[in-house]
């Protein structure tokens, strides 16, 4: 067999028909930029995450971007983030020329660890990110509670969790304001880059409105120095006929996911994904950890199994960010995670048979290690 990372085909044949009626009717609109379907797609998005306002944008880093932007982080400000996010979030608190500050992540959930959050604020801290990661929501009543004790901004990274929740509330409703990704991988994906922040303030969606589109209200009056980070009305069109398979497809990852639990639970040498209590996981990723990390990937790349690695190198560790000072051992479970994770092939439609393809390899390997 041979099973690649990720594979579109299942999802997008189903939607074909769908999606190229999208396609011509946006086609033969003649309208191509901002415009009904990038509005009907953000009332269609901040329903479905049960906010009052969704803003699309051209992808999920402009996205956070904007978000922080919005709330007035700049410069001489500290953001909380955690060590083990993959690095758009870092990146957009240096666009707005404040401090990343990082918070370990729980060893079981990968998510920060809310208990260790409050001996990273200082006085110049402005807002936590938290990431709900690899598609699990974080522990948002305690970051919130948090937020609530020392003033801080709220601004939920929620690229790769649309439709998890926390509590029984949904993942990118808890913040001040937050941000998505709809990536092609993501698990509602465009077909090329787009994003969003969802909100429930008029005055916070209103800014991001006019940064998105050159920092103007009205066409040709600029009141503030904006940006061009708008999401295009092809891609919001394609992105409300995915919406709609959104819940179902969520289902399948979930269904796929406790195929991998229960075929890999008697194989030693393995970690399997936990889910804290009262969150939900919506698989975005399904992450195994193991010390034999790299001889299992070749592995399964000689058994023809695609596997990806969801993040090899932590943020504190990149050489974009040499200037923080950082050196390997500052942030040890960051590090351990990144040189033990493995992310296993996971796609809406994937077979019993594939997880059992893949589950029976996983095992024949430590086997006879
Ligand atoms: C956690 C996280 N944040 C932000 C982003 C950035 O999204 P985009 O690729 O749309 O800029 C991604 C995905 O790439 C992500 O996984």
């Amino acid at each position: 067999m041979n099973i690649p990372f990720l594979n579109f085909s299942p999802m997008h044949s189903a939607i074909k028909a769908e999606m190229q009626e999208a396609f011509n009717r946006v086609y033969d609109s003649n309208w191509f930029v901002l415009g009904k379907e990038v509005e009907q797609f953000e009332n269609a998005y901040a329903a479905f995450n049960q906010v009052k306002h969704a803003v699309g944008l051209s992808n999920g880093l402009d996205a956070l971007h904007l978000a922080l932007k919005a709330c007035g982080v700049g410069v001489g400000d500290e953001v909380i983030v955690p060590s083990n996010t993959y690095i758009a979030t870092v990146l957009a608190v240096s666009y707005v020329d404040a401090t990343p500050v990082f918070v370990e992540p729980n060893k079981e959930t990968y998510n920060i660890d809310p208990n260790r959050i409050e001996a990273s604020i200082t006085s110049k801290t402005k807002a936590i990110m938290p990431v709900h990661l690899y598609g699990q929501a974080c522990e948002m009543t305690t970051i919130m509670s948090l937020a609530k004790k020392y003033h801080l901004y709220v601004i939920e990274d929620n690229a790769q969790s649309q439709g998890a929740s926390f509590d029984g509330k949904l993942t990118g409703s808890w913040g001040d304001i937050n941000a998505t990704s709809f990536y092609p991988g993501k698990n509602l994906g465009a077909l090329g880059d787009a994003g969003a922040v969802t909100t429930n303030s008029d005055e916070l969606a209103q800014k991001v409105r006019v940064f998105r589109n050159y920092g103007s209200h009205k066409k040709y009056y600029n009141e503030v120095i904006g940006h061009n980070m708008r999401l295009d009305e092809l891609q919001a069109a394609l992105l409300r006929v995915k919406l709609k398979n959104l819940n179902e497809w969520t289902a399948q990852r979930q269904q796929i996911a406790a195929w991998y639990d229960e075929a890999l639970k008697d194989v030693e040498g393995i970690i399997l994904p936990k889910t804290a209590e009262d969150a939900t996981h919506v698989y975005h990723l399904y992450v195994i950890r193991t010390n034999k990390r790299d001889e299992l990937q070749k592995n399964l790349n000689d058994n023809g199994v695609g596997t990806l690695i969801h993040y090899p190198n932590p943020p504190h560790l990149q050489e974009a960010y040499q200037e923080l000072g950082y050196k390997k051992g500052d942030f040890p479970i960051a590090e351990e995670i990144a040189d033990t994770a493995l992310s296993l092939p996971m796609w809406p439609g994937m077979t019993q048979a594939e997880i059992l393809f893949i589950s029976t390899e996983i095992s024949r390997y430590f086997n006879k290690v």
